[in-house]
């Protein structure tokens, strides 16, 4: 049932977005969490799966302190697909954030994957999936990390765990020491949950 919901979004999305490279969400419908990172980078796009590049090794720290197995969880993304831009130094396509209409374009999507899923738990990673999810542009990770909240999502309540994005965890390392902290919580909840 779940499955041919999912199907039918995903085809809707290939659909609407034939000039670009998807990449859909994958894992277990099932699941009664859901990870919402970025956007796919490169390796993502080459593998059309989520979270197979760098982010994905972060992932696997994840999935150990939480002792999951990926099959065990839906991963998504808020964006679709990679947004790039021209590197200056070197002429080659980069990564780049999301531009707002970027995000508000597939934020449907991402609502009607958690609509068939509904999971217990909504676990989203870094910044831009907390601002989609709560619809607060206000909103930071900095202070939001680590606790759960409320948020309603298509007149359902929704607890969402928001956590630190891998890639920042990559680029910051004083995090690393929050961020197990944080999945520590995370696992604590899960459990009470
Ligand atoms: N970062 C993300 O947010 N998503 C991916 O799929 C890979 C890296």
């Amino acid at each position: 049932m779940k499955e041919n919901e999912i199907e039918k979004l995903n085809k809707k999305i290939i659909e609407e977005h034939e000039d670009q490279e998807i990449v859909l969400g994958n894992g277990s419908v099932d699941s009664s969490m859901i990870l919402i990172g970025e956007a796919p980078g490169a390796k993502e796009v080459e593998a059309k799966l989520p979270f197979v590049g760098q982010a994905g090794k972060y992932l696997e720290e994840f999935l150990h302190v939480l002792e999951l197995d990926r099959k065990e969880l839906y991963i998504t993304n808020t964006v679709k697909f990679r947004p790039t831009k021209i590197s200056s130094k070197t002429g080659g396509k980069i990564n780049r954030a999301p531009s707002k209409k970027e995000i508000e374009n597939f934020k449907g999507y991402l609502f009607d994957e958690i609509e068939i899923i509904q999971p217990q738990v909504i676990i989203t990673l870094g910044n831009v999936p907390l601002k989609t999810i709560t619809g607060n542009e206000k909103d930071k990770i900095g202070e939001l990390h680590g606790k759960a909240i409320k948020v309603n999502i298509k007149d359902r309540e929704y607890k969402v765990f928001p956590l630190y994005h891998p890639a920042a965890v990559i680029y910051r390392r004083e995090l690393k020491e929050v961020y197990i902290e944080d999945l520590k919580k995370l696992k604590k909840f899960k459990e009470k949950a």
